[in-house]
Order: C-alpha cells, then structure tokens, then sequence
C-alpha cells in the first residue's frame, strides 16, 4: 500500500464526505410558507394534548404539526417543542417533580447538559459510570449511586445506542424512581422495537445542530402521560393554562417555546428520517464489521435489546497497544488520509470545572474513583459524525481502507 498522507503519500480520500444538515426544496418551502404567512407564531398552548386527539383536524400550526407527528413518530401521543435540548431536560424533570435538594442519576460519558439541566433547576447530579462495551449507563453500578434524595434516573442513549432499559427500569421500579430518557442522540432509534424516547416517564431530544436532524437549535419532550404533557407545556407557557387569561399564571415556568419558522423546518427534516436512519443503519453495520477485522480497533457492542441504532455517532475504542500507535498519532494520520475524526469528550463531567467549584453539594473528586469507565473511554474512543455515515459503501470501504493503512504503515507515523 502506498505511503501514509502524513509521509507525503497519496490520502486514501480527496472527495468530501456528505456535509450537514441535508436539505433540500422542501425545507425551503416549508420555511417559506411561513414567512409569506405572517404567521411566525402561533397560539398552541393545549395543542400538545389535544391535538393528539383522532379527531382532531390537521393543525395550521407548525409546532403543532411538528408536535403531533414527531411524537407519533416516536411512539407517543404527547410531544412538547421547545428551545433546546437542554431546556426539554429541565422541563421534563421539574414536571415529574425534581427540585431543589433532589438527586438525579446521570452517566458522565455525555454532553453537560445531561447533568447541568438538573443543577439548572436546583437539583444535583449523581454519576454513575458506564458500561465500556456501550459506553451507556452501567446498570450494575446503579444500585449504589442510588440515595433516599434519588428523584429521577436519566440514562442518555449515547451516540443513538440504546441504553439498558431493561435493567435500569426494573431497578427504577422497584425503587419507584421515574426514568427520563436522554434522547439528544436518539432519533429513529429503538429499544426492543420501542422508540428511544417512549419507554421511560418521558423522552428528550435536541435539534441543534450536529443532531440527526435539527433547525440549528430546537428540543422536544415526549410521554404517554397527558397530565405530565400539560405540565411540560404549561412549564415553557410561562406557568400559563389553556383557557385561562393570558395574564393567569399558576406556576414557575419559562418561555422556552420553539418558532413556527424552526418548525416548518423540522417537519422537513422528520420526513427525511426513515430514509437517512436506514442508511446509517447499513453503513453503521457495514464499517463495525470492517473495521472490527483491525487490531485495536473495537466499535462499540450492538447488544440485541438495541434494535434500531440511530447511530447519531459512529464510535470505537481505539486500543493503541493492539494497534501499536497512541491515539492522537492515530487521529492525526487519520485526518491527513481524509477522514474526519475526534477523540470526543476529553475527561468525563465530573473533571470540569464546573464540577471543582467550592460550595457544590456533592465531592465530585470522589468520582474519579468511582467512575473508572468512563475514564477510559474518554482515553480511548475515536468518534465519526453521522454524516459520515450517510454516503454510500464506497465511503465505509475508505474509511476501513484508511485505517488499515495506517496499522500497515504504524511504525511509519512516529516522527
Ligand atoms: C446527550 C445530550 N443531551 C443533551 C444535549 C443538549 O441539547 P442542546 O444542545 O439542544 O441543548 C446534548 C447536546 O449536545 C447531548 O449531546
């Protein structure tokens, strides 16, 4: 095979790879409908509930529309849009609830948001490490993290891989701790033929940008419950209730509503994500089982209770004694071959400083310790973006090709 890229080789890719957000005509004439409308908000508080009523006609709304049809794509009757996904955390746990003194059991292999929403509305995260194979919640280690103040337990979907519902519900149960479902990663994606998102007291997603579908920002609450859907929409409404004066409002809340304009585009996108889903699905499958052929190279496990992967990132653990090269050798090679790739988080949450600051709650040094997992993942992963995954299987054949050439060549890359 010829000479690594970072040699002065020919890379193995000179052709982009699709960009993102995909859109197209429709986008546009969604979004123009509602300019040439005047319309550019709109009236729905009640909607969430009422709209998913049968005979309920077609709403003139976009949110409303976006609502009804995002949460019936997602096996819910209920959806409430709102701002972003951090913002559906938050109005999801404070309607089931979650205030101040309570604790939240989050994982801290994922975005801040998963555990500063909870902070955000006065409660404090809990973390509980991750399964290295999944690098989703390690149901095993939930027991201990649980206290007499456990208000919620808020597993993430990460990188679109199901989490162990299973497990993490029949611990919840039995403890009588309602679930919240990260989703921001989880859209199209299901559990044991469930849409991620359905399964727990409620399911969040986000829209913002590097999502598998967005409007540059936006997020979204699902249920099954209508009175945890009132309260959710009552809750980004200001506290206000349907039918009642504007100028009524019977609780604390928020105006974290989302535009007509965001979304008319999120219709848009939602038609699109069959489509896209299955191809990420094929490629996803196609370079895990190519690049698993690699020594140490390991994506992350498909366990069976994750039958649909919304593969929102492409991850592997990149196991640099079985390769023979450390990671960020590794990633800069990659890149000069022409395949775009991160290391992702650099320290698990609880190593920010947002989580060293005097005065909090909690000893989050002592998570060091008890987080060893996620530690390693941090060390050790190596993230594709979704977009990746949507081109076709000559794309997964470069990718595979570029990091077999660099095992081949490994000696080569050390200055
Ligand atoms: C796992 C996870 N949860 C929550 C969020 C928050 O979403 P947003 O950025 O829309 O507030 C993100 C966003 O990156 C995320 O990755």
């Amino acid at each position: 095979m010829s000479k690594l890229a970072l040699r002065g080789g020919e890379p193995v890719r000179t052709r982009p790879f699709p960009s993102w957000p995909v859109f197209d005509r429709r986008e546009e004439e969604l979004a123009l409908e509602v300019v040439r409308s005047g319309r550019w908000w709109s009236y729905t508080l009640g909607e969430a509930v009422a709209a998913a009523k049968e005979d309920h006609a077609a709403p003139s709304s976009k949110v409303a529309a976006f609502q009804r049809n995002f949460a019936a794509a997602h096996g819910c009757r209920y959806g409430i849009a709102c701002v972003n996904g951090t913002a559906a955390l938050e109005i999801a746990l404070r309607a089931l609830g979650v205030g101040a003194g309570d604790e939240v059991i989050v994982p801290p292999y994922t975005f801040v948001a998963t555990a500063s929403a909870p902070m955000l509305i006065g409660a404090t995260p809990v973390f509980c490490d991750i399964d290295l194979d999944t690098f989703n919640l390690d149901p095993r280690r939930l027991e201990e993290a649980i206290t007499p103040r456990t208000r919620a337990i808020l597993p993430v979907h990460f990188a679109g891989l199901a989490a162990d519902l299973d497990a993490i519900l029949t611990i919840a149960a039995r403890r009588g701790i309602p679930v919240v479902e990260d989703a921001a990663h989880g859209h199209g994606g299901s559990w044991n033929g469930r849409p991620l998102g359905s399964v727990g007291a409620a399911g969040t997603f986000s829209f913002q940008v590097s999502k598998n579908m967005t409007a540059g920002e936006g997020g979204m609450v699902i249920t099954r419950d209508a009175a945890l859907a009132e309260l959710c929409e009552s809750l980004i409404w200001a506290g206000r209730q349907p039918g009642r004066p504007w100028y009524e409002h019977h609780r604390l809340g928020w105006n974290y509503r989302l535009t007509e304009l965001q979304a008319a585009i999120l219709l848009a996108q939602l038609e699109r994500l069959p489509g896209q889903t299955r191809r990420r699905q094929d490629n996803g499958r196609y370079l895990a089982s190519r690049l698993r052929e690699i020594p140490g190279i390991a994506p992350l496990a498909v366990p069976s209770y994750a039958t649909g992967h919304a593969w929102h990132l492409f991850v592997f653990r990149f196991l640099a004694e079985s390769f023979g090269l450390g990671r960020a050798e590794f990633l800069r090679a990659l890149t000069a071959e022409g395949i775009p790739a991160s290391s992702g988080y650099a320290h698990p949450l609880h190593r920010n400083p947002l989580f060293q600051q005097p005065g909090l709650p909690l000893d989050y040094a002592r998570f060091q310790e008890l987080c060893p997992a996620s530690e390693q993942a941090c060390a050790e992963a190596v993230w594709l973006e979704h977009r990746l995954l949507l081109g076709d299987r000559a794309d997964m054949d470069d990718i595979a090709a570029a990091v077999a050439k660099i095992y081949e060549h490994r000696q080569e890359v050390r200055p």
